[in-house]
């Protein structure tokens, strides 16, 4: 089984969604779009709006993933300004606005944009820009990770199918150290069983289980894209570095350098689930 299977799925999305309505034609390129939501705009769009994608959390105007606005609103709120927004038209250029329209109609998943992009056409889909070294790098995790893959949930499958790097990594881990290292995840993540989703979705049961499992959490396009599970030496190398590891996600957290710190909130992930991989070693 392919690792990124469907043809939309490369890590820098660039599609052309030229029919929708207020689509500008040019492709969505969600890095350039990030970039002018949270710093290009003055002032940024991310200071007052709520954008899980971006990492913002802006309270002034309304939450965008929530409001969900298409992108006709996104560009006439963006153009004109509407209430205290200011409008941008003489700070940002005409390309830097397709952009921004573009992004936030796709990250929201605006219906219009979504319908476009199901019939994208395969000339569309020749526009997508390969990274060859995200490529690389998933293809590096591909093996383990097909190796790993389970049918099922986490528990007695999986476990057959773990790797000696994985169960390395089960081993060196110390869930109670883990725990501190889980402080940097915790304003964005739950660990309890029947955890809410945050700015990320709750992870109790996470190790060994199915990658973007969270029912009702909007998951980037790349890592919803990923079949898999996220074995212990998946998660290592993600945790190592996320936005390297699938490029695109939405994670927007800069990685664990160190190997004891990724193998302990590992093994702290992994106690906080119904059927631990460790203790079932
Ligand atoms: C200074 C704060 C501020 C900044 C900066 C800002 N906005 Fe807004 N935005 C608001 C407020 C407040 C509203 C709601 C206005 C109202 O309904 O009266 C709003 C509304 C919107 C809407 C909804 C429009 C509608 O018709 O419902 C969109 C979309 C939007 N903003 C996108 C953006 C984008 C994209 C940027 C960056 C280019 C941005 N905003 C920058 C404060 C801001
Ligand atoms: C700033 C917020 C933030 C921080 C900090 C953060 N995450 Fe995340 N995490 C996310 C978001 C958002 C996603 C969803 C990513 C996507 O859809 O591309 C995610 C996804 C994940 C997933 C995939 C879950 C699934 O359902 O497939 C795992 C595992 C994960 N994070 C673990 C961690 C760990 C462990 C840490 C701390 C070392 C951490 N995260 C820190 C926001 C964060």
């Amino acid at each position: 089984m392919s690792f990124l299977p469907a043809p939309l799925t490369c890590g820098a999305v660039l599609l052309t969604l030229a029919a929708a309505p207020g689509l500008a034609d040019t492709p969505v390129d969600l890095e350039k779009g990030r970039v002018i939501f949270n710093e290009t705009a003055a002032p940024n769009c991310g200071i007052c709006h709520t954008l899980a994608d971006a990492g913002s959390q802006g309270a002034v105007g309304p939450n965008l993933d929530e409001l969900k606005p298409d992108a006709e609103k996104i560009r006439a709120a963006v153009v004109s300004g509407v209430g205290v927004m200011p409008p941008f038209e003489d700070s940002l250029s005409a390309a830097q606005i397709d952009t921004v329209v573009n992004y936030v109609a796709a990250v929201v998943g605006n219906p219009a944009a979504t319908a476009e992009e199901a019939q994208a056409t395969p000339a569309a889909e020749t526009t997508e820009e390969q990274d060859p070294a995200q490529t690389a790098d998933v293809q590096d995790a591909a093996p383990t990770e097909a190796d790993a893959m389970a049918e099922s949930d986490a528990g007695s499958d999986a476990l057959a199918a773990l790797t000696d790097e994985d169960r390395e990594i089960l081993a060196m881990g110390d869930a109670e150290a883990g725990e501190k290292v889980f402080r940097k995840c915790k304003s964005c993540h739950t660990v309890e069983k029947g955890g809410a989703d945050r700015v990320g979705p709750r992870l109790y049961g996470i190790v060994g289980d199915t990658v973007a499992r969270a029912e009702g959490f909007k998951y980037s396009r790349p890592m919803s894209a990923i079949e898999g599970d996220w074995t212990p030496a998946f998660l290592a190398e993600f945790l190592a570095d996320p936005r390297g590891t699938i490029k695109g996600t939405k994670m927007g957290f800069a990685g664990l350098r160190k190997e004891q710190d990724r193998a302990d909130v590992i093994a702290y992930l992994d106690a906080h689930s119904d059927a631990p991989l460790a203790s079932a070693e």
